[in-house]
């Protein structure tokens, strides 16, 4: 009796081991940030897409736009010695883990599949590392977006402003009207997804480049930079009490119902209007902020493989496989909100903005104005990210003077290198 009740836990056992052991194999583990409307119904479609390939999703979300909340999670994990399969990166973060070792390979994948013939050279920059493909780009995002309520702008006769005067001038006609003229939330990435805008608009690409990429001091701590900051100061005159760490999408919600006329963030944010069942130039507008018209400031969302055993390899590269595909490409960004990474996908059933998006890459790429985002990690490594945001942050949020603002930008970069 006894032999047999042993068996029978041993054997319940090992059944229950192989059945773990089949799911683990089968499924693959993906930490993300995409947790708003939009991004959930984003998402999706690639978990469905990796259903349909024969594997299980393991959904490690980690709330917090922007995804600061999921970097630090995931360097815990990596620092137990848990890294997750698969892990939503933007920019610089793949060189970093790419430079750790620990990102697995996905070149054999990309040879056969021919990425880099359809991939553009400023994402394969972050996306290879060392010749080796280590992420695989599922969207181009673009930062240097606003987006409008028309009914507000219809009802007030405003048209997107062309200049930044403009926009201060509309501001006020809505305040009069009692709406909020900026929507926005309070929170150090947010402020700097502005400022991405701010600076391109106050001195150009050319400029943009300078100060934010190469880092080049004068420009950094300069007169134009200052009027970065100035700009900075005006549009927090716009937004409304309650701001201070509000989170995205409900900045986005307030836009959507009419409550506020703008809001300045990336093309994610067309994602909540798309699920909201919002029309672009009929219920909502999208242009370029002021001054940027022309330039494409970008962040790629890619996802890292992390080296975690053979048994996982094949759901890892499943899943870079299922990101790469044409068609999955269109279907994802078309909710997304984003445009694909792969330029072979035809813009034909994009909405208006998803279509402008694409032309106008077409021309940053020609005209070499494709800059990276420097809110998401695409203009500089993540250590000087950080402190160069603090200081975009504190004085977005305690004022000064934008002169004394470039120069102490300037001492942060000075003293993160
Ligand atoms: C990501 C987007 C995301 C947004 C808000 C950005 O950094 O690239 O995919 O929707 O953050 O969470």
């Amino acid at each position: 009796m006894r032999t047999k009740t042993i068996a029978a836990v041993v054997a319940a056992a090992f059944g229950v081991a192989s059945m773990t052991a089949v799911a683990a194999e089968k499924s693959v583990e993906v930490v993300h940030w995409w947790t708003s409307g939009g991004e959930a119904a984003a998402l999706n479609v690639l978990k469905q897409d990796m259903l349909k390939r024969g594997y299980g999703w393991k959904d490690s979300p980690v709330a917090g736009g922007g995804g600061d909340q999921a970097r630090t999670v995931l360097r815990a994990r990596v620092a137990a010695g848990n890294p997750p399969d698969a892990m939503q990166m933007l920019g610089f973060i793949i060189t970093d883990y790419a430079e750790e070792g620990l990102l697995g390979d996905l070149t054999p994948v990309a040879t056969k599949e021919g990425w880099d013939k359809v991939v553009p050279a400023p994402l394969q920059k972050f996306d290879k590392y060392k010749g080796h493909w280590v992420a695989a780009p599922v969207n181009i995002h673009r930062t240097n977006w606003i987006w409008a309520n028309k009914k507000i702008f219809d009802e007030l006769k405003i048209t997107p402003p062309k200049t930044f005067d403009e926009l201060l001038a509309a501001a006020a006609k809505i305040r009069k009207a009692g709406y909020i003229p900026l929507a926005h939330g309070g929170q150090a990435w947010q402020d700097a997804t502005i400022f991405d805008s701010a600076v391109l608009s106050a001195g150009g690409p050319a400029f943009y480049r300078k100060a934010l990429i190469e880092l080049d001091p004068a420009a950094l701590s300069g007169p134009t930079m200052a009027k970065a900051f100035e700009q900075m100061q005006k549009l927090r005159g716009l937004v409304d009490d309650n701001f201070p760490g509000r989170d995205w999408n409900l900045a986005t919600a307030m836009v959507i119902n009419g409550k506020a006329a703008m809001q300045i963030m990336g093309d994610w944010a067309k994602g909540e209007f798309l699920k909201a069942g919002k029309k672009p130039n009929v219920d909502f507008l999208c242009f370029q902020y002021p001054g940027t018209e022309g330039s494409f400031t970008f962040n790629s969302d890619a996802f890292a493989m992390f080296k975690v055993g053979k048994e996982q390899e094949a759901g890892q590269l499943a899943l870079a496989s299922a990101i790469m595909d044409k068609t999955f490409q269109e279907q994802f960004n078309l909710v997304k909100g984003s445009i694909p990474a792969r330029m072979d996908v035809s813009g034909e059933r994009f909405e208006a903005c998803g279509k402008k998006s694409m032309a106008d890459l077409k021309i940053a790429l020609k005209n070499d104005s494709m800059l990276g985002s420097f809110a998401h990690g695409h203009a500089v490594p993540e250590s000087i990210k950080g402190a160069m945001i603090d200081v975009v942050t504190n004085f977005f949020n305690s004022g000064g003077s934008p002169a004394d603002a470039a120069k102490k930008l300037a001492a942060a970069v000075e003293a993160s290198k």
